[in-house]
């Protein structure tokens, strides 16, 4: 099923749209008239700031709930910090791993990971209480049920591994809300040196946060290894909400740009035996790709292409072009300057399909993750499926369609027409 964006439902007023126009002068108050629902939700809020309700609302069987939903709910806020912690250290010390196998006593577990229990037991009971762990009978533990959602990817774990990198770089956000040159020392920056833009030379720099990860300034060729494998583990999820949700039967010829080790690009090879593909990155990123697909029955269909979308042509030949997890990581000019190349290059009946995980346009949980995410990264933008469809069709596409696909949480999936 598919939904039509029609951009009039969505006015410019949203932050998080990056199209606010509220007012040209920000200094200047704005005199805004409240509308009923608007004045009813601030006297709610103003009644469940004062003591007096607090105390009577938790003292009534009907409302506790609510107090006690909200008051969690900004313990969470403080708490978040601490719970990722708890994540990390029971991956690093192979706690998670260990109770998978089979559930424990404190005393085995503590021998398994050489710490002694009356430190252990700390992290045992912060995992039990997010889920991670749980307890079973006679005294051991287990695997909890999000632990083992977990340690049964390798794409959620080198993730989390990941995220110590971006838990150092949250250290310092004033500055990087305060001036792009804040992220100048972001190791998230540094992590992906394609932010440092075309003309910039940045040194790699080691990673000083993952005890596990080497202690060695890192070349370019090395970098792009870094980073590429990480997509590659982690792409799983995305590329199941894409072929899951659009069907590419009616392809002759896929041009995914961004490409990374070709992970997705492979799976659409093995699915439809007829494509041809077309696979664009990085000069670094494409000698990795050609090298890990030679050895496959596919490969006589597949064609790479290294070169920076950037300042170089976008391949002419396919009738569909694909963005997975791209357009969020650069600024909306050069999103914009990419979107006009494959408009262009695109024939008449041609699409674009566009995923990434997306903005809420009334704000969701998991967008504030991205935003700072993409923040500590460098230009990069979480945008709204509202806003990228602005951009498609400023770039000539005639209709785009926002798919419903089940996960949005993987990715949002938008589909551009040109005619
Ligand atoms: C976040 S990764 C996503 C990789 C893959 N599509 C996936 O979902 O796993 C972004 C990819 O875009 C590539 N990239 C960044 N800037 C580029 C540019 N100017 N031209 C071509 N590729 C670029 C990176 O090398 C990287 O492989």
């Amino acid at each position: 099923m598919t939904l039509n964006i029609e951009l009039k439902r969505y006015p410019s007023i949203s932050p998080a749209m990056g199209l606010s126009q509220a007012s040209s002068n920000p200094s200047t108050p704005v005199e805004v008239k409240l509308d009923w629902r608007e004045r009813f939700r601030n006297r709610i809020d103003r009644w469940m700031v004062s003591p007096q309700l607090y105390r009577l609302s938790v003292s009534t069987f009907f409302t506790r709930w609510y107090t006690q939903k909200r008051t969690r709910e900004v313990f969470d806020l403080m708490a978040g910090f601490v719970h990722f912690q708890v994540l990390l250290n029971c991956l690093r010390l192979g706690v998670l791993a260990r109770v998978q196998q089979s559930p424990c006593s404190l005393a085995e577990l503590a021998s398994h990971v050489g710490l002694p229990p009356d430190r252990l037991d700390r992290l045992v009971w912060s995992a039990v209480s997010l889920k991670l762990m749980d307890q079973r009978s006679g005294a051991r533990y287990g695997i909890g049920p999000l632990g083992a959602l977990v340690v049964s990817y390798p794409g959620i774990e080198a993730m989390v591994e990941h995220n110590a990198l971006l838990y150092a770089d949250m250290a310092d956000t004033p500055q990087m809300l305060k001036s792009p040159e804040g992220v100048d020392n972001a190791q998230m920056h540094h992590y992906w040196p394609y932010t440092f833009g075309e003309q910039a030379k940045k040194r790699i720099t080691p990673n000083p946060v993952l005890a596990t990860g080497p202690h060695h300034e890192l070349d370019a060729a090395q970098s792009s290894e870094r980073y590429s494998q990480l997509m590659s583990v982690s792409q799983n999820f995305v590329i199941q909400e894409i072929i899951d949700n659009y069907d590419f039967m009616h392809h002759q010829c896929v041009l995914d740009i961004g490409c990374g080790l070709g992970r997705f690009a492979s799976t659409l090879a093995q699915h439809h035996t007829g494509l041809e593909l077309l696979l664009m990155d990085l000069p670094e990123v494409v000698k990795l790709t050609e090298r890990s697909h030679v050895n496959t029955h596919y490969v006589s269909r597949m064609r790479f292409i290294p070169g920076s979308f950037k300042t170089d042509p976008i391949p002419s030949g396919a009738d569909l072009v694909t963005l997975v997890r791209v357009a969020h990581d650069h600024c909306d000019a050069d999103v914009q300057a990419l979107l006009g190349k494959i408009h262009a290059g695109l024939p008449s009946g041609g699409r674009l399909l566009l995923a990434e995980p997306m903005a809420d346009a009334r704000g969701d949980r998991q967008d504030a993750y991205f935003h700072f995410y993409l923040m500590a990264m460098g230009e990069g933008r979480l945008r709204t499926p509202q806003k990228l469809s602005s951009m498609m069709q400023h770039a000539g596409f005639s209709r785009v369609e926002l798919l419903s696909n089940p996960m949005p949480t993987h990715a949002r999936i938008l589909i551009a027409h040109k005619t």
